[in-house]
């Protein structure tokens, strides 16, 4: 049986921004500016985005297109080493891992746009009363269980339709959907009253705020921008493993990167201000993951024309979270079909009814949620890229320089020895500085002198493969 590939280049686009954008730009994103410090916290996320997240982006690529599998079979056929092979069986955790707590929060969605849809016929939503009790009610026990079931049986048929039919064209509906709907919300937004202080509490650069909390934000900032990227998952290696043509990746990475991150900001040009224009403010409400929903639905709930607002919202955002889980399913329905041909219909099967169990052990028990959501992928994510950009550096080498430069203009040609020495050296030193901080480590200490090792040890590889003879 041939393999499949995308119809179109621009369907891959879609497809990697569709899973890059979705509930951590919507909900996790807004949610850990708020909890971080606003706008400071938003420029160190930038800033990693920028120096992590594409060179990162464009590892995970040059590993899938030129293996042409799923992060096991590519990870294994490419070194040549079973080893290599087991730790891309990682992935295949952390894709059902994350699926497991992402469905939970895409069913609460999805409830409260069933709830809002249902309103614009007639009457008001629930959660207009009483937002707090709602949230309560939609996150807790059998009713988190039956819509978590709900969001994955959506998941699991666009991926049961297949590479083309189902993803593809899923994606090539969605995106354009998220993107028409958000511009118009945020245009809206903005002429609500007390907008500016919004667009302040998010925008305004502090600088000292920065300079203070650096080594606070770091943390939270680096795992945003993994998940907000989609990075470390092995989704990218695998939705890359499906192109069968040369063209740029640093373009398309670049581009991906670009329309995932305005989303992310679009997204906090409707929420913050809606938030403020309403009298709330996001320090002071707390946070966690509910805040949202309850400042949201609060907000909503004062404006004109308040519940057909809230349906577009979550439209929204069930369409991003869509988007995005499908491509956290995807990574162990490859594996399955690559490593064991079984056929994709039965590999959907099989790992839906898995995380049907796993995502209803989570939806009903909030400690293991949080733990799965918070700490467990951060962790995954954090490893999974310093593992897949480790063995881009130092086992593909100059075949990844090739894989690189493939199709690409002149002048991307020319990033690809610094890009390499980024994502051999460099960026594994930051993940895995990242990675003790997850562990709770204090690395006040550690960070400048880590700096210095970076400095030192990618100035000194940058040397070594100078030679005649190496890879660069
Ligand atoms: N990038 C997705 C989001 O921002 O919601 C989440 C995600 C999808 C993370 C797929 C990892 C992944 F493999």
């Amino acid at each position: 049986m041939t393999r499949e590939t995308w119809a179109t280049r621009l369907g891959f686009i879609l497809a990697a921004v569709g899973s890059a954008v979705g509930l951590g730009n919507i909900w996790r994103f807004p949610w850990q500016t708020a909890e971080n410090g606003g706008s400071a916290f938003l420029v160190v996320y930038l800033g990693i985005v920028l120096l992590v997240g594409v060179p990162g982006l464009l590892g995970e690529f040059v590993i899938g297109r030129r293996a042409k599998k799923s992060p096991v079979g590519a990870l294994r056929d490419l070194s040549g080493s079973k080893a290599w092979g087991v730790v891309g069986a990682f992935s295949v955790v952390t894709g059902i891992s994350l699926l497991s707590f992402y469905s939970v929060v895409g069913g609460w969605i999805i409830r409260y746009l069933l709830e809002s849809g249902a309103a614009v016929v007639g009457g008001s939503p629930a959660y207009f009363t009483n937002p707090g009790q709602y949230f309560g009610g939609v996150s807790a026990g059998v009713d988190a269980a039956l819509y978590h079931l709900l969001f994955l049986g959506l998941t699991a048929l666009i991926v049961f339709a297949g590479v083309r039919k189902g993803i593809e064209l899923g994606t090539k509906i969605m995106m354009p959907a998220v993107l028409v709907l958000l511009a118009g919300l945020a245009a809206w937004a903005a002429t609500q009253p007390n907008a500016a202080a919004g667009y302040a509490f998010f925008l305004r650069f502090d600088p000292s705020v920065i300079t203070e909390n650096f080594f606070a934000i770091l943390g939270p900032a680096a795992g945003q921008a993994l998940f907000t990227l989609s990075l470390g998952a092995g989704t990218m290696i695998t939705y890359s493993s499906y192109l069968d043509e040369d063209r740029s990746l640093p373009f398309d990475g670049s581009a991906i990167a670009v329309l995932n991150t305005s989303v992310g900001v679009i997204t906090g040009l409707v929420v913050f201000p809606l938030l403020f224009s309403q009298g709330v403010n996001p320090t002071e409400t707390g946070t966690g993951p509910g805040a949202l929903f309850v400042g949201l639905a609060g907000a909503f709930s004062q404006l004109p024309a308040g519940t057909l607002i809230a349906t577009a919202f979550f439209a929204v955002v069930t369409l991003a979270a869509l988007s995005s889980s499908i491509s956290m399913l995807e990574i162990p329905v490859a594996f399955l079909v690559d490593e064991y041909g079984v056929s994709r219909k039965r590999a959907v099967t099989g790992m839906t009814a898995l995380v049907a169990v796993t995502g209803t052990v989570c939806a009903f028990n909030p400690s293991i949620f949080g733990f799965v959501a918070g700490p467990l992928v951060n962790v995954l994510l954090t490893a999974g890229l310093a593992a897949f950009l480790l063995f881009v550096g130092w086992v593909m080498g100059r075949e990844a320089l090739e894989e690189f430069a493939a199709g690409a203009g002149e002048f991307s040609k020319s990033l690809g020895t610094p890009w390499l020495f980024a994502v051999g050296v460099v960026l594994p030193l930051f993940l895995v500085f990242t990675l003790l901080t997850h562990f709770g480590v204090d690395t006040t200490i550690g960070f400048w002198p880590t700096v210095g090792v970076a400095v030192v040890a990618s100035a000194a590889a940058f040397l070594g493969l100078r030679q005649p003879n190496s890879v660069v």
